[in-house]
């Protein structure tokens, strides 16, 4: 039978129509006024999304580049920097933290769960001398929310602790605003909410990070904020951009604006709640306990291989991603953000207890969905 296959994983994601166009254009040059020109008005598309008027810089780059970017330009060797590592991400902070002599506290936390603030409150009496806190605001690993207003009073009360926040799963998905929130750095990519495939990466930064540009004495080429900073500010990039990618970005950040960020954020809370219910509505247990509205993560039935789930969804149509490390065979990953809607949701879960069906694990047909279309009605 002919099967179509819908993508719900978080990242990448579906591209709405009107990017998918924007990326079948012709090439244009960089160095040119009409570059610079739709470069600038991205820019300011992205300060809207931000809610500020700071430097936000576009990178060639996966989000590792920027969060990279983040460890070499605001650091120096030895400084002292607190990783909140509650999953692959997290581990990744850490890692590159290490890569470049950076004096890690490295917080180890249960995949699945959020850091405990007792005992960060603890770590950070012990450690007055943090230059930095590096968490993820949304652990896409483990389909966990982080709370990075508290983590941003934190360093607040410290004195020389910048806040630097991945927010690759969680701008677009949430309000992420940095200078309401208090955060010093924040990093995303292209390939999960802001609907466009993968290799951009974005970097904000603040006044306060600002600062550091001047003092660290970490080696960089590629990744140099500062020379980054004076080109892009004048519309043009120190090395060649991903034109194209850009070009579509600004397309999905007049979709994202359009729409409104309080609405879009209210959009995903809606789909995430519908797909958490339904999944418990059929006797699944969710992996997190401070569940993100990005993506959905869930143990697979007792006795049943994730991946095998996964293949039984696959085969009628739904790419869903499994778990990473010791999560793998044992949890699967719905994702909700971006170019997703309620109908996609309710086709998911009509999928899941076809899948669940079929391979043993006996659901009553329409029992998710019906609880997912009955949150769905209280907002419609
Ligand atoms: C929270 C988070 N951080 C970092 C990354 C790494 O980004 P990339 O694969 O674009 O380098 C991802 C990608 O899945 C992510 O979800």
């Amino acid at each position: 039978m002919f099967i179509k296959e819908r993508l719900f994983t978080p990242g990448p994601v579906p591209l709405p129509p009107e990017v998918i166009r924007a990326l079948g254009q012709q090439i244009i040059h960089h160095r040119t006024p009409e570059f610079t020109n739709i470069f600038l008005e991205t820019r300011e598309n992205l300060q809207k999304l931000l809610n500020t008027k700071r430097d936000v810089l576009m990178l060639t780059s996966s989000g590792t580049g920027a969060m990279e970017s983040s460890v070499v330009n605001f650091f120096s060797e030895g400084d002292k920097v607190l990783v909140i590592n509650a999953g692959k991400f997290g581990e990744r902070w850490a890692k590159i933290s290490q890569t470049y002599g950076l004096n890690v506290i490295d917080y180890k936390i249960e995949w699945g769960e959020t850091y405990d603030k007792d005992r960060l409150d603890e770590i950070v009496r012990e450690n007055k001398d943090l230059k930095g806190i590096l968490v993820q605001h949304s652990e896409t690993s483990t389909t966990t929310l982080h709370d990075v207003a508290y983590l941003a009073k934190v360093c607040n009360s410290l004195d020389d602790c910048i806040l630097v926040v991945d927010g690759i799963t969680s701008v677009g998905v949430y309000e992420v605003y940095p200078e309401e929130i208090g955060i010093d750095i924040l990093v995303t990519g292209s390939q999960k909410a802001l609907m466009l495939p993968p290799g951009l990466s974005i970097l904000y930064y603040s006044e306060k990070a600002e600062k550091r540009l001047e003092k660290s004495n970490i080696p960089k080429f590629y990744l140099n904020v500062k020379e980054e900073s004076k080109k892009q500010s004048k519309g043009q990039t120190a090395y060649t951009p991903a034109i194209n990618l850009i070009i579509a970005l600004n397309e999905s950040l007049k979709l994202m604006l359009k729409e409104g960020i309080s609405n879009l954020a209210k959009r995903h809370e809606i789909l995430a709640e519908m797909t958490r219910e339904a999944v418990k509505e059929l006797g699944l247990k969710l992996l997190s306990k401070s569940p993100t509205n990005c993506a959905t993560g869930v143990y697979a039935p007792e006795g049943i291989n994730a991946d095998d789930l996964r293949k039984q969804l696959l085969k009628i149509g739904f790419r869903v991603a499994g778990g990473q490390d010791h999560l793998k065979g044992k949890i699967f990953r719905i994702a909700h953000m971006g170019y997703f809607d309620i109908m996609d949701m309710l086709q998911l879960i009509a999928g899941l207890e076809i899948a669940l069906n079929k391979i043993g694990y006996k659901v009553e047909l329409g029992k998710g969905i019906k609880k997912a279309q009955e949150i769905a009605n209280k907002y419609i």
